[in-house]
């Protein structure tokens, strides 16, 4: 057994900029598990499937083959062996996620991808349900949060630097939406596991985040 460590969160957390910036200190692997979903989500956009077709969605999932590599030791995502990292964080892209994550063939299909990378090697695992349902036995596990205002400023201040324009307002309600659904969903909701780490990084840097997180690993 890896050793491993779970971090979840809502979106804009900042849960993978500090799990990536962990790994690299404790030299474990990271593992992007809204990386595969999106991976997922695309599979079903680009076959002009929409979020509200569960049927369709289920069907898709058959013949979607996602897969994680590392190059450099950087998470590159696979869809049917095509690398699909580059359209990953496109803004449909993740409302698409958010919705299609809620249907449990969608959860079902990733959860042993997950399990196994975990098993034979150390890992930092970010997600929503790593420490409640992926990995309940994990050795260390963080429920990494911050304000609305906070993340929505952070995704603001992310879209402002690669010069597309924004409004903040509707930043602001998208990750509501998206907070609202990822919480409230029948399988795996967001929440915070009994034996989690609460850790609030509205006034904290990165390198303090970082710190507090490390602190906490072996
Ligand atoms: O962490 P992210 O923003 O890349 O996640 C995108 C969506 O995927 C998010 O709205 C909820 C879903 N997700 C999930 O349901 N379970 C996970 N372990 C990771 C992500």
């Amino acid at each position: 057994m890896g050793y491993n460590v779970a971090i979840d969160g809502p979106a804009g957390a900042g849960k993978s900029t500090i799990a990536r910036l962990v790994a690299k200190e404790k030299g474990y692997i990271y593992v992007d598990t809204g990386a595969m979903y999106r991976g997922l989500a695309i599979h079903f956009l680009d076959q002009g499937i929409g979020a509200g077709e569960t049927e369709r969605v289920i069907e898709a999932c058959k013949d979607a083959d996602v897969k994680i590599r590392y190059e450099d030791g950087i998470q590159q995502v696979y869809l049917n062996g095509t690398n699909i990292t580059g359209r990953l964080r496109d803004e449909a892209v993740g409302q698409m996620t958010s919705k299609c994550s809620a249907i449990p063939e969608v959860r079902e299909k990733l959860l042993d991808l997950q399990r196994e990378l975990a098993r034979t090697q150390d890992v930092i695992m970010d997600g929503r349900d790593i420490g409640t349902c992926v990995l309940p036995d994990a050795d260390v596990k963080v429920y990494l949060t911050a304000s609305v205002k906070t993340r929505a400023k952070r995704r603001y201040d992310e879209l402002a630097a690669k010069g597309e324009s924004c409004s903040l307002d509707e930043i602001e309600r998208d990750i509501e939406e998206r907070d609202e659904r990822d919480m409230n969903r029948e399988t795996a909701p967001l929440r915070q596991a009994e034996d989690a780490v609460l850790v609030d990084s509205s006034d904290m840097t990165i390198e303090d985040v970082v710190r507090t997180i490390a602190g906490l690993c072996k």
